[in-house]
């Protein structure tokens, strides 16, 4: 069987999905392939903190109904040392806040709107396979259980994550592959608890870095530094909360409140980038390109920006004939992806204990997260970077 599109998109995460809503309104058609379920998509917990150019991102194009009920803006944060607490005033320092909104509400929001729009999404595809990009007709391979289909297009867009297969489809040689891994990873909770603070606290402790944060009035969100390797059934419920308490609490008397541990995850930690993001008729976008620690809360904010730069230069291709931006594409993501990358990895340098630490590094450490909380102007650099770079015209 045969079918045509536009542009097609490989991956319905936040990147994928997001592209297809904004082709949409620009009158671009795309079928969107995501080899899972809207279910498993849909409940999927990972990020929570929107950039304003993301909430902006999703006001402009008709998606922030819910947002602005549910959503909880947050005008500054705390920075902790060993449990005395340091609050960040964002908004004082930039004019900007972030908004608290679970990455799984986004993909709600947009597959619900996909969907009344009457968008071709296609989940639990079946596998996909890409063909011919380095030609003018790039195609696109679907073995599905009723048989196989193929899908013409005249783009293809990568919006699979690390794991997907659009990256793995550009012949070698092709990319340039820049990595960090890290040798810690992140004990992840979602808990029935409300919130015991309004804001996060990113607390850099001698045990090992801790996060508090939330979700919604009655959902709170922790994460703990552990090992790459930490074995999930060696952490009971009581063994977390005695650990995030012995990190988390604060001298002032704080704490989070505890609660039923609806959700556990161990994710790894990694810097990587791959240049250029395009290969002929293939555009990647999101984390099929680039991974960020998630310390700087940049994963879902930088998938936003590739989107938002692709669909404009889609735009301009479909409206006037020109590819001058699809050609630009890779570069002018690629300025906002490695500030995000010096950000998320400074932010991660900054907060966690690394055991190759000597005692000097921990002393300088310590020192600069002193003057981060005690210089106006380190604090507003930190904050200008958290809340989001504006994003060129
Ligand atoms: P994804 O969300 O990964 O979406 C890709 C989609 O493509 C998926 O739905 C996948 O099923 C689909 N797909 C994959 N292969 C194929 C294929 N062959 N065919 C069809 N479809 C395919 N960021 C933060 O800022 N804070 C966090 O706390 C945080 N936690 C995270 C926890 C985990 C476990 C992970 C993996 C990431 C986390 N991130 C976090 C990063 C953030 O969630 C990502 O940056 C964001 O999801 C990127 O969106 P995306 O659309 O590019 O990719
Ligand atoms: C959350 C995740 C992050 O990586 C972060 O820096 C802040 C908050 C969260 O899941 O709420």
């Amino acid at each position: 069987m045969r079918v045509e599109t536009q542009v097609c998109v490989v991956g319905a995460g936040p990147a994928g999905l997001m592209l297809s809503h904004l082709l949409a309104l620009h009158g671009i058609h795309s079928i969107v392939l995501e080899a899972r379920s809207r279910q498993y998509c849909e409940e999927r917990v990972r990020a929570g903190v929107l950039e304003q150019t993301s909430v902006a991102m999703l006001e402009q194009s008709g998606l922030a109904a819910r947002l602005h009920r549910e959503g909880m803006r947050h005008e500054g944060l705390d920075l902790g040392l060993n449990g005395r607490l340091h609050r960040i005033a964002l908004q004082e320092l930039t004019g900007k806040g972030v908004t608290v909104y679970g990455q799984q509400e986004v993909v709600k929001d947009l597959i619900a709107r996909r969907l009344a729009d009457g968008g071709d999404l296609r989940f639990e595809c079946g596998e996909v396979s890409l063909h011919q990009l380095d030609s003018a007709h790039p195609l696109v391979r679907v073995a599905a259980a009723g048989g196989e289909y193929e899908i013409h297009c005249d783009y293809v867009a990568g919006c699979d994550g690390f794991h997907g297969v659009a990256r793995s489809s550009i012949p070698q040689g092709v990319l340039q592959c820049y990595e960090r891994t890290y040798p810690f990873a992140w004990l992840g909770i979602l808990a029935e608890a409300a919130p015991s603070r309004q804001e996060l606290v990113y607390m850099q402790h001698d045990r090992g870095f801790a996060l508090y944060s939330m979700r919604s009035p009655s959902v709170t969100r922790l994460y703990l530094q552990c090992a790459p390797d930490e074995d999930l059934t060696e952490w009971s419920d009581d063994r977390i909360w005695s650990e995030l308490h012995a990190r988390l609490d604060s001298h002032d008397g704080w704490k989070p409140n505890e609660g039923h541990i609806l959700q556990k995850s161990v994710t790894g930690m990694r810097s990587f980038v791959v240049e250029p993001l395009q290969y002929g008729r293939l555009f990647l976008a999101g984390d099929a390109a680039h991974i960020v620690p998630p310390t700087g809360a940049k994963g879902m904010n930088l998938a936003f920006a590739d989107v938002y730069y692709l669909a404009e230069a889609m735009q301009e291709y479909y409206r006037r004939d020109s590819s001058e931006r699809l050609q630009q594409y890779s570069a002018t993501c690629l300025r906002r992806i490695w500030r995000a990358q010096r950000f998320s990895w400074w932010m991660t340098s900054l907060l966690h204990r690394f055991a190759s630490d000597s005692p000097f590094d921990r002393k300088r450490q310590m020192a600069e997260l002193d003057y981060v909380m005690n210089s106006r102007a380190a604090a507003t650099a930190l904050a200008e970077n958290y809340v989001g770079l504006p994003l060129e015209a």
